[in-house]
């Protein structure tokens, strides 16, 4: 077994546990995957600014956010089909994640559904919401939410349709699924994998098998969920959601200064900016690029949290550095999940905390509270 130091080396491991399908899946953005390059290679344009001859002892990455005590200001992000990237994958990663003192987001699109979640783990978890076209099914899944005690709801607002992704379309992960010769073949080299598919029964969309009449198999659940993504979802529906839910409710996919402003007037509890991990528009700007001016506009007035690019602690701190409260790690934790299932998890977020520490303490921090724009280079970091 290869010494895992670094989100690195999880992602490699990953690449050789998992059906390249689902690999993919998780590893691949939109068209020509300009936007999610960006996403990590801005992270890598700032730097930070080394400072020596200070106190170093008694450290801490603590945090309380939107109300919840967190060993760090994270959450793992949602993220679809985790359950095939590991047999029962959202139940272990909400299980790494909940020891690690950080909260967990389900997809609404995951393998694992609500209640498999909530009977796993003893802490509450988030759940995001993709709005679909049938309001009585969106309705019912917000009240399954509160039933399994989350104490966030995560609408994501970019994707009402899904950005093209060729790897998905040429592998067969496409609706319906078109298992191609080559990916059946590449499944049948991942022994580790299959055996955790057969030991499971959690092989299809949780959330909505069963739960919606006319459903019963894996061609009729593709078919009605991409037809069922709301293409008419607008700020104005919001308000009943808002209200269905009736608790802390955080808006993702900001990347626009005016969305952002219109995120306020909503009267949502805290905003996300994020382009969907590269999966969305190709072609926009980095997430992080974004960052200094929507936490400009509106940082005093909403809660500011970020996602996409985090491949380390020390991207976790420049995101603070440029105004986030908080920030989400998807892919990060999937490669932990694909390597070695919670195991891995634990593992990312362990990586990832050190790296906070360490990084704080070679800046001359000690405390995460005390991070601003100061521990970055001047010249170095995108400006509002
Ligand atoms: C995706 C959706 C499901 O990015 O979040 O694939």
């Amino acid at each position: 077994m290869p010494i895992v130091t670094c989100i690195e080396d999880l992602r490699k491991m990953a690449q050789q546990r998992v059906p390249r399908m689902f690999y993919d899946y998780v590893d691949g953005g939109s068209w020509t995957e300009s936007t999610y390059h960006a996403n990590q290679d801005d992270f890598a344009k700032i730097k930070l600014r080394q400072r020596v001859a200070r106190n170093l002892e008694n450290r801490s990455l603590k945090a309380n956010r939107l109300g919840i005590d967190m060993a760090m200001p994270l959450a793992i992000a949602p993220t679809g089909l985790a359950g095939m990237i590991h047999a029962d994958g959202e139940i272990l990663a909400a299980r790494a994640a909940t020891a690690a003192g950080i909260r967990y987001t389900l997809s609404t699109v995951s393998i694992c559904s609500l209640e498999d979640v909530a009977d796993a783990i003893e802490a509450p978890f988030w759940f995001q919401l993709y709005v679909m076209r049938d309001r009585e099914f969106v309705g019912r899944l917000i009240d399954r939410a509160k039933a399994a005690g989350c104490d966030a709801l995560v609408l994501t607002l970019d994707l009402q349709l899904s950005g093209q992704r060729h790897k998905d379309l040429k592998n067969g992960l496409s609706t319906p699924p078109r298992l191609t010769p080559a990916s059946l073949l590449n499944i049948l080299t991942k022994p580790r994998w299959i055996k955790g598919m057969l030991s499971t029964r959690r092989h299809y969309f949780g959330n909505i098998m069963g739960h919606v009449d006319g459903v019963d198999d894996l061609r009729q659940l593709a078919d009605w969920t991409y037809e069922q993504f709301d293409p008419t979802l607008c700020w104005d529906d919001i308000k009943w959601i808002k209200d269905r839910w009736g608790g802390t409710l955080i808006l993702k996919g900001i990347l626009d200064v005016e969305d952002a402003h219109l995120a306020v007037a909503s009267g949502a509890d805290a905003l996300i900016v994020s382009n969907h991990g590269g999966r969305q528009l190709d072609g926009a700007p980095s997430s992080i690029n974004m960052l200094p001016a929507i936490a400009q506009a509106v940082g005093g007035q909403i809660n500011v949290w970020f996602d996409s690019g985090i491949r380390s602690g020390q991207d976790v701190i420049k995101s603070l550095a440029l105004g986030a409260q908080g920030v989400m790690l998807g892919r990060a934790h999937l490669y932990g999940l694909g390597a070695m299932g919670e195991a891995g998890v634990t593992k990312a977020l362990e990586i990832i905390a050190k790296e906070m520490d360490l990084t704080l303490a070679l800046c001359g921090y000690t405390d995460v509270q005390q991070i601003d724009h100061n521990i970055l280079l001047p010249g170095s970091y995108p400006k509002p």
